[in-house]
This record gives structure tokens, sequence and C-alpha cells, in this order.
């Protein structure tokens, strides 16, 4: 993760108005964001997000699923979360249009690889987010893909009119749970793969699991199976040490932190005056991703690669724990 240093850094923000917000299936919005001026936003590949400073002093990432060659809007699909801890109910009964927000500047950690193969996409409900603005990408390049986009009933298939109007419609397919001939067959689809073809995949955790197992057991290289999370995997496990309390070192300035049992490294480090951009507090999103000098950290979260973790370059201060009794962080 290169740029998990200048995320920590990084603090500028964009100013955008909402547009157009529109309910586009049972418990899902669409909102297209612009600048106020009408001028072009900063460019984004197909798989980013954006992170939406919403009322309340809360965080939330979202994936841009427009075409990335469109720099006049950011599209977003929000689903309401029935256990939203405030950010997805903030969206649908706040935030109205003409309404002014700060959003990040978009961050991509989600992209397609560079490559002429073929390329699978596969969505859990609202999880097609980021596969949309793939799919734009994909049919651009003229590179063979297919979306499939499951869902509990049709009532939920948001995007499914986008999509069936778009240019890349032949490459599409809707997938309800409720018609049981219509399920997604995920073992079908995953089968056989080509040495150069690439899976995608973005939805619930179940979902996601269910798939990278698929394709594990189908064979798939697994640097060739993508994920995007938009909530913390089950626990493959016990973690590696029961929970204790560790000390947070901070290089620059000599400073430490004590983190105590039932507390996160975030939250003390916050409580501390050492403020630290985070997002999901589910160890999901990235955004609080702090470069480690020394120590040994107890990985509680989903989103580092085995190879991230092996490096013992990075800590995720919302959920992971040290081993030892000292971490120490590049702040
Ligand atoms: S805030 Fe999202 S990974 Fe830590």
């Amino acid at each position: 993760m290169a740029q998990a240093s200048g995320q920590v850094a990084e603090a500028a923000t964009l100013l955008v108005r909402i547009a157009q917000k529109l309910l586009i299936a049972e418990d899902v919005v669409r909102l297209e964001l612009v600048l106020p001026d009408g001028g072009p936003l900063p460019a984004f590949e197909a798989g980013a997000h954006v992170e939406l400073r919403l009322p309340g002093g809360l965080v939330r990432p979202y994936s841009l699923c427009n075409d990335p060659r469109d720099s006049s809007r950011y599209v977003l699909g929000v689903l309401r979360e029935p256990k939203s801890r405030g950010g997805s109910r903030a969206v649908h009964e706040q935030l109205q249009v003409g309404q002014l927000i700060e959003i990040s500047p978009p961050r991509n950690r989600f992209a397609l690889a560079s490559t002429d193969g073929r390329a699978l996409l596969l969505a859990g409900g609202i999880g097609v987010t980021p596969l949309l603005a793939m799919a734009h990408v994909l049919h651009a390049r003229q590179q063979p893909f297919a979306l499939h986009h499951a869902v509990r009933s049709t009532s939920r298939a948001a995007f499914w009119n986008e999509m069936q109007a778009s240019p890349f419609a032949a490459n599409a397919s809707l997938h309800v749970d409720d018609q049981p001939r219509s399920r997604v067959n995920l073992r079908g689809l995953l089968a056989s793969p080509a040495a150069d073809d690439h899976v995608y995949v973005c939805g619930p955790s179940g979902f996601m699991a269910a798939a990278v197992n698929e394709a594990k057991q189908a064979g798939w290289a697994p640097a060739h199976v993508h994920r995007e999370l938009f909530s913390a995997l089950p626990a493959a496990g016990p973690h590696v040490v029961a929970e204790r309390p560790f000390t947070i070192e901070l290089a620059r300035s000599r400073r430490r932190i004590d983190v105590p049992i039932g507390t996160t490294a975030l939250v003390a480090m916050e409580s501390a005056g050492v403020p630290v951009a985070f997002s999901c507090e589910q160890g999901v999103c990235g955004t609080c991703i702090l470069p480690l000098l020394h120590g040994e950290v107890d990985h509680r979260d989903s989103i580092l690669t085995n190879e991230e973790r092996a490096s013992n370059r990075f800590f995720v201060p919302c959920c992971s724990r040290a081993i030892g009794p000292v971490l120490v962080v590049d702040l």
C-alpha cells in the first residue's frame, strides 16, 4: 500500500455541491456531486472512492461509479445500512440537493490490473458501484469482461436501469436471490480461469468470502483476485495474542501514548490530541493506516495484504494492536 504515508499527511478536501439525489432502489440513493463553479473535478481511476464529511463529524468512504472520463461530476450510490452507525443514515436523511459538503480527493485501492485479459466483475448488492466505473473503462478499452450483479430482490437492483441503458448492457447480468433460476452461481462463473483473467469482487462480507473461496478452489492466482470490502470480514480465527495494553511511540517527537485494554490506538491518539485521519473504524477503508518503524503488530484489519503485513511497515490503529509492549510509528 504505497500511499499509506501519503494518506496520513494528506489533508486537502474538496467543496462540492449535491446536484442530484435520487432514490433508485430500496434503501439506495444515487448522489451526483459537482464543483460549485461547474468546473472539472480531479480525475479518478475506476475503483476509486471519496470520503464524505457528513453532518455530525462523521467521515464515510463511498465508491465512485460513473465513467472516469466524465470529469463534470462524481456519482455515488449509498445504501441505508440497517445497522448504520450514523453515516448512511446521515446521507439518506440529512443531505439535500443544493447543499455544499466537503469530500476527500479520490483515492484508489481497488484498481484495474494492467492487462488485456478477461475481467470478471462480481458485485453483491451496493458493491456494484466501483465495478460500474470499471465496466465503463473496460468497455472503452474494448477489453473482454462480464459484470454480474447479485441482489436479494429486484427492488434492490440499484443501477440496473443505468446498466441496461449503457453501452456495455450486453456485458451485464442481474441475479436475484428470491428468483431461484436467476440466483448467482459463483462456482460456475469462476470455473476454469485463463492465465491472464482477473476477477474483481465487491459486496457484503459473506458474498466476498464465498467468491474468494470459490476462486481459490477453481485455481485462480491469488494476485488475480481483487476485492473491495465494505465491512470487516468475519475473523478467521483467534487473534495472535489476547488483548493487552501497549504504548504508541511517535518517532519524531518521542512522545508516548498508552493504549489500554478496550481502547483502540486510534482513540487513544485522538484523546491525547494526536489526530489521525479515519473513516470506517473497522479496518476496512485504509484511511487511518500509519507507517510503522518498530514493533510487532497483531493485525486485526481486513485491508492490508499478506505482503504488507509481512513487511512490518504498516499499522492500522483503528483495530490492530501490538504483540509486544511498544509500537513506534513515523509521526
Ligand atoms: S479507519 Fe478505516 S481502516 Fe482504520
